[in-house]
């Protein structure tokens, strides 16, 4: 068999790379795109389960490994006075919403390289909106009430 030149292979190489870069490209931007289904927060509060390690919500929840998330809607993200976050959370200088919140739990080593939540990701769409309608539930101070 000849092996190809390196002249020859190169261009042959960097035209993979570049049109696989661009095929992923298109993709990651198909899914932001995409609208997440109703959720659910009843359902949400099982997705929520996987949190709990970490994360406590509701009356009297306090930061412990993570930050506790009452109100965390509409909350800057990495500014709670009583936990101390990472340099990558804390200079962040968003705040939470849908679209940073589902960004986040699908990847938070991808969106904040620095970050100490090390999460495996939420993958389901539908776990994803449940999630959310169940975060949107929660007041500053740990009530539900509408
Ligand atoms: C293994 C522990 C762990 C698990 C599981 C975990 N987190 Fe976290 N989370 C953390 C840590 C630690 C931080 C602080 C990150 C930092 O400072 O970089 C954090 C930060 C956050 C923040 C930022 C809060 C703020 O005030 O800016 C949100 C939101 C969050 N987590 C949501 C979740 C949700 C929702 C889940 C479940 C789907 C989850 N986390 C699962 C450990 C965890």
């Amino acid at each position: 068999m000849r092996v190809p030149s390196l002249a020859r292979a190169l261009p042959f190489a960097f035209a993979t790379l570049a049109l696989s870069l661009c095929l992923s490209g298109q993709g990651a931007a198909a899914q932001e795109a995409q609208p997440l289904p109703p959720g659910n927060a009843e359902a949400g509060a099982k997705v929520f389960n996987r949190c709990k390690a970490c994360h406590q919500i509701g009356p009297g929840a306090e930061s412990n490994i993570g930050p506790e998330l009452n109100g965390v809607m509409g909350r800057p993200a990495g500014k709670l006075p009583d936990y101390v976050f990472s340099e990558g959370l804390a200079s962040a200088g968003f705040v939470w919403d849908d679209a940073h919140m589902a960004e986040w739990l699908r990847g938070t080593k991808k969106m904040i390289p620095t970050t100490k939540m090390i999460f495996p990701g939420i993958r389901k769409d539908q776990d994803m909106a449940d999630l959310l309608a169940y975060l949107h539930q929660f007041k500053a101070d740990g009530s539900t009430a509408p």
